[in-house]
């Protein structure tokens, strides 16, 4: 399906709730086309909230004094690996905040353990580090990377996300390099930042088209109180961070993406509870990444506030009943990018 810049522009702005249906229901049927009906879980674990970065928007960054740091140990991380195996999901992505505590050998050990005793596809989404150490992990087992570029808005992003002193940050030259190493490669803005613009997100899209991205993720902003962004009053919204917003990128990415794998984010969620995770599901995206991090940690990695915890364990809630009640289906098996083999 070919759309063009123009086409990508129009649908941003479109407000018309018939029309906007409408782009809904061609992103469903792309997805449909090129994904098919499977949604893709992965279980996500949270094992560091150390952070070395200021980000403007987030919760857990150094600046953060109040937040009482943790890193979990190998064999906690190995416990919950093994919970989402027994879970049938094909992945675990780990994440943490750029975590400079957390050395290359640390890495590489887990890693090593997670691949001699699962055989789940482990996603790193712990920010940016030496190009070594992407080569190292690689090699130890590590098969995708997820690293949102936030915003094509060079401006905005070197104000919400300063650059550690003496050196500058690039996202985009760290994703090719990625994906040279052979990772199979994510990226993803944040919708309704303050000071983005339609046509920031515009680019966004055109971005994502540009790196031939394997996975996508797109959550609203979530204002964080505490955060220097949350404070900020010299930055207006410009374009709404709300649930609908993200749908329309989510539909757009789809179309002009038909490849990418592409969740139905967290943030999606805690603005409107499943339901939001539905919306993102109708209207483009067939992944969930339900959290599996230990409870006790779960609300230390606190981004910003209220963030919604899909999860299985509690409740007796099942995830591939409640799937198959919209007439989807729990992915069998890692659930790699099928992009891969168009790159
Ligand atoms: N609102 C929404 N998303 C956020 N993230 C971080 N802070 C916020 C926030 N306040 C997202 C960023 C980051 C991902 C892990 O979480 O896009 O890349």
């Amino acid at each position: 399906m070919n759309i063009t810049r123009n086409e990508v522009a129009e649908w941003l702005l479109m407000d018309n709730p018939v029309k906007l249906d409408e782009l809904f229901r061609i992103a469903d049927r792309v997805r449909y086309e090129f994904v098919g009906d499977a949604v893709h879980l992965r279980g996500l674990v949270e094992f560091s909230n150390y952070c070395a970065r200021s980000c403007q928007y987030c919760g857990i960054s150094v600046n953060s004094s109040d937040v009482k740091r943790y890193r979990m140990t190998h064999d906690e991380i190995l416990d919950c690996a093994k919970k989402i195996k027994k879970l049938k999901y094909g992945t675990i992505v780990l994440q943490s905040g750029e975590d400079w505590g957390m050395d290359t050998n640390w890495m590489s050990e887990l890693l090593r353990r997670i691949k001699q005793e699962t055989d789940l596809a482990v996603t790193l989404s712990i920010g940016e580090r030496k190009d070594e150490e992407f080569e190292e992990w690689f090699d130890a087992g590590a098969d995708r990377f997820l690293m949102r570029f936030e915003t094509t808005n060079q401006k905005l992003y070197e104000k919400i996300h300063p650059n550690l002193s003496g050196k500058v940050s690039n996202r985009f030259d760290i994703l090719r390099k990625l994906k040279a190493i052979g990772y199979e490669v994510g990226s993803g803005v944040m919708v309704g930042i303050p000071g983005q613009t339609l046509k920031d997100l515009e680019n966004d899209i055109m971005m994502f088209k540009e790196l031939n991205l394997d996975m996508i993720g797109i959550g609203p902003y979530i204002p964080s109180p505490g955060t220097p962004l949350y404070e900020e009053k010299s930055l207006k919204n410009i374009v709404p961070p709300t649930v609908e917003m993200a749908c329309k990128v989510v539909a757009v990415t789809r179309i002009v993406c038909p490849r990418a794998n592409i969740p139905s984010t967290t943030a999606l969620a805690t603005l409107n509870g499943v339901d939001g995770r539905l919306q993102g599901l109708n209207c483009g995206a067939n992944v969930l990444m339900p959290n599996v991090t230990p409870v006790k940690y779960r609300e230390l990695y606190s981004i910003y506030p209220k963030k919604s915890a899909l999860n299985e364990e509690e409740g007796g809630f099942s995830l591939s009943k409640w799937l198959e009640s919209f007439g989807r289906v729990q992915g069998q098996g890692r659930g790699d990018s099928i992009n891969l083999k168009y790159r």
